[in-house]
């Protein structure tokens, strides 16, 4: 078959279109034939050699995929050759054909495409196990998400106004924010212009962000901590403004607010299970209904990986960037 494969790390040139050996699936994993996969930030460190995939995951970069069922491993019960699919990945997306553990399959929801269900496995799953599992987002309260543009972020808009929050977003420019309004969200924050801290307590009357899902790390931690109600939730996914920061542990204390880090990636198979297993039976149906949409800037060829790297890097994208094989 063949792959993206990165010989040396480097910019987006290092990323090659090779001949390599199929994969063969193992006790209770399938074959799923890739239809296409999409560009998550993650892949960029993956391709800068700064992101290296967790123990016995593919070699090559990828996060999610659709697909079909093309062949299944010993043990496996529920799928079927031929049957269509997407699917949260350790690695191995950018290619022709990847072997996928049977917990991280999902159907391709009722009335979408396999090239559209490819944006969706990623950021369903981060945006699902952080935003509810992890910091239990309940109806009425607020939710600060950074980045609302992203393909996190604009899972994220989606989600929490299914469940009835109050949305408030940060992204870079005016026109970024316009598509995060269209998507649902109430309160608009340009970053570059405007403190966010200030903008979420005149928004909530003093109130604070019940929680917060961050990107930037280091950069944003203490005015997060700042901008929580009491209670509040801050979840850090991304470290984009740096890993070491300063927190005010009297701040955190005096609000009872709790901060927490996760990762998706190198979680153990049977969290990754439950969490797809949760996506399915929660997000699956709202995207079956029409609620949440995938969000699709562009599909390019999966040979020509290199530019929606350079895409995504630039920051010109809204949404997800998909790769069609
Ligand atoms: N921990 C996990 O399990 C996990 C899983 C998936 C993703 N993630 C993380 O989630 C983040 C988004 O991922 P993605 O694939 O959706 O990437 P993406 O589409 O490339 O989004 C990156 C976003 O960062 C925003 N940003 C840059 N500087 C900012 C600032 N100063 N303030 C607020 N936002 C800023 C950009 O907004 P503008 O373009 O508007 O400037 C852009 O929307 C990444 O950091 C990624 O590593 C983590």
């Amino acid at each position: 078959m063949h792959a993206i494969t990165i010989p040396q790390p480097g910019g987006p040139e290092a990323l090659v279109w090779s001949k390599v050996e199929d994969p063969v699936p193992g006790e209770g994993e399938v074959l799923v034939e890739v239809a296409a996969t999409a560009v998550n930030r993650a892949d960029l460190l993956q391709r800068q050699g700064n992101y290296a995939p967790p123990p016995g995951a593919s070699p090559y970069p990828g996060l999610e995929c659709s697909g079909t069922v093309a062949a299944l491993g010993p043990g496996v019960a529920g799928w079927a050759v031929g049957d269509e699919v997407c699917a949260l990945l350790a690695g191995g997306g950018y290619a022709e054909k990847v072997v996928v553990p049977v917990g991280q399959l999902l159907p391709i929801p009722r009335g979408l495409g396999l090239v559209a269900a490819a944006a969706l496995p990623e950021v369903a799953a981060t945006v699902w196990s952080n935003l509810f599992m992890v910091a239990h987002l309940h109806p009425g309260e607020t939710v600060l998400l950074h980045g609302g543009a992203s393909g996190i972020g604009t899972m994220a808009i989606q989600l929490a106004k299914a469940v009835g929050a109050k949305v408030v977003v940060t992204a870079g420019s005016d026109k970024k924010l316009a598509r995060c309004k269209e998507l649902g969200a109430d309160v608009l924050v340009n970053y570059r212009e405007q403190d966010f801290v200030e903008q979420v307590r005149e928004a909530t009357g003093g109130h604070g962000a019940d929680v917060i899902l961050d990107i930037m790390g280091a950069k944003y931690l203490s005015r997060n901590v700042e901008a929580l109600a009491l209670a509040g939730r801050l979840v850090i996914i991304g470290l984009q403004g740096g890993r070491t920061g300063e927190l005010d542990l009297g701040v955190l204390l005096a609000k009872r607010a709790a901060v927490v880090a996760t990762s998706l990636r190198p979680r153990p198979l049977a969290e990754k299970a439950a969490i797809v297993a949760a996506v399915r039976e929660h997000v699956w149906p709202l995207i079956e209904s029409g609620v949440v949409k995938p969000i699709i800037d562009r599909v390019l060829p999966l040979a020509e990986a290199s530019q929606g790297h350079r895409a995504l890097e630039a920051g010109e994208q809204v949404g997800k960037i998909v790769l069609q094989a």
